[in-house]
């Protein structure tokens, strides 16, 4: 039985115990739970049925019990992963480590070195590597359909909805206190450009971006601190808070119902309980009128030398939330619109793969990253070389801070030598 204990019981984690618990109920244990907040902490608890004696309110309390468990799942915000881990490392806990890993790049790197001096495999979960969408394209690209890759072109569009609720309003609006955006969002996008060209380390990078419209001077006339305050622009404004909490018919989709846990701190939270957050919490807060800081577009261009490159851009400015790509290669191209995956092969003709990316929710990339851990932990990961292991994902990290330093210095070319050898 593999034992497993989990700090950071929010979203990600509580998603990750229940495919544990939906799909190798037999060989899993949950043995120990741990999170800051007591009412997540009895909430989990009770769902996986672990004791009260191996609840605990915080990281220290847990470790001071030693090594209880095989793997360790760090699920809290970005700003403290490499905190929690540096003493996990220290007991020997194999850890699925939440992405991204830190904002400060030279805290990834040297929590990579921790890991390898003690034997201890760190797996970081970019869900979308394990998707089996993205698996068929990194298939294609491998066996040579489409040539020599030249260029991808990616596009993270966030949705309009997403980016004000979590860019805006929510957990990662101010770079200091969490990560730029496109560390947050995008380490995904980075993570898998970097694994469609085979890992082949960045020779530069340059970027350019900024918070456009998320801004005091384009709050409409009227605009009120809250939405419902009596903002005058509240009826034709497409960020008006009760709109997208409440009103809209996205309000019955899963997102939605999801997110109302996050925004009321309550399991179980009724109509009457969403609008008193909105009256004077941070989701009823105007998109204009508040404290964000962090980018709402931004493209990275990334040179991997031998004439291979790649552009992504980021942007809040779309209707849905989905990724779309085009992979360009020597003999042939793959165009990935989210609703479909598309192989021209020159000459040949044009052929739909019938693969959809059906996401929000990383669709079957969630349960592929934990049998895949799961896998690592017993012995079992026969071919580990797609594994998100924290060595594969140093570079997709390495490139974004390069990229954040580009942005900075107005898309100034970053060249990867200089940035490892000035210590970052
Ligand atoms: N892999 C992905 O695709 C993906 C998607 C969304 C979010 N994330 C990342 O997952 C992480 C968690 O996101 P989430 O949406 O589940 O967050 P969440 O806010 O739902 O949950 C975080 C939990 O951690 C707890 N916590 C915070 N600090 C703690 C501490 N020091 N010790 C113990 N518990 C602590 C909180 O009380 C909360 O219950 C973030 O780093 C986020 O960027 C990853």
């Amino acid at each position: 039985m593999l034992k497993i204990a989990a700090i950071g019981l929010g979203s990600r984690t509580t998603e990750y115990l229940t495919i544990m618990r939906l799909l190798r109920k037999k060989e899993v244990e949950i043995t120990a739970l741990c999170d800051i907040a007591p009412q997540a902490l009895k909430d989990i608890g009770e769902r996986f049925n672990v004791p009260e004696s191996r609840r605990f309110p915080n990281a220290e309390a847990l470790f001071a019990q030693g090594k209880i468990a095989d793997g360790l799942i760090i699920g809290t915000q970005d700003a403290t992963h490499v905190e929690i881990a540096k003493p996990a490392i220290e007991l020997g806990y194999d850890i699925l480590m939440e992405k991204p890993i830190s904002g400060d790049y030279a805290q990834c790197a040297a929590l990579a070195e921790q890991a390898k001096a003690k034997d201890v495999r760190i797996v970081v979960c970019h869900v979308l590597r394990y998707h089996s969408y993205y698996g068929k394209i990194k298939e294609l690209i491998r066996s040579g359909e489409i040539g020599r890759l030249v260029t991808i072109n990616h596009t993270e569009n966030i949705g309009y909805f997403h980016f004000a609720h979590s860019y805006v309003r929510g957990d990662w609006k101010i770079e200091a206190e969490s990560t730029p955006a496109l560390l947050a969002k995008c380490c995904h996008d980075i993570d898998l450009i970097q694994w469609f060209f085979d890992e082949k380390p960045a020779l530069s990078v340059s970027s350019i971006g900024s918070l456009e419209y998320f801004r005091r001077e384009n709050a409409p006339a009227g605009a009120t601190e809250f939405c419902l305050g009596g903002c005058a622009a509240k009826k034709s404004c497409p960020y008006d808070a009760e709109y997208h909490y409440i009103t809209s018919p996205l309000y019955k989709s899963t997102f939605v119902k999801f997110k109302k846990r996050r925004l009321t701190g309550k399991a179980k939270a009724n109509k009457a309980d969403v609008y008193e957050v909105l009256r004077d919490g941070p989701f009823g807060r105007c998109v204009f009128l508040n404290d964000n800081d962090v980018c709402d577009n931004q493209t990275v261009s990334i040179d991997f030398g031998d004439g291979q490159t790649a552009l992504h851009t980021m942007t809040a400015f779309s209707q849905k939330c989905c990724r779309k790509s085009h992979f360009m290669g020597t003999k042939g191209e793959l165009l990935c619109n989210h609703n479909d995956l598309v192989l021209n092969v020159f000459g040949k003709g044009r052929r739909s793969l019938g693969l959809k990316l059906a996401l929000p929710g990383h669709g079957n990339g969630d349960v592929g990253l934990v049998l895949r851990f799961l896998n690592v932990l017993s012995g079992k990961a026969e071919d580990t070389r797609d594994v998100t292991f924290i060595e594969q994902t140093l570079p997709s990290h390495a490139i974004i801070a390069a990229a954040e330093i580009s942005r900075k210095r107005n898309g100034e070319r970053i060249h990867m030598d200089d940035f490892y050898a000035s210590g970052y």
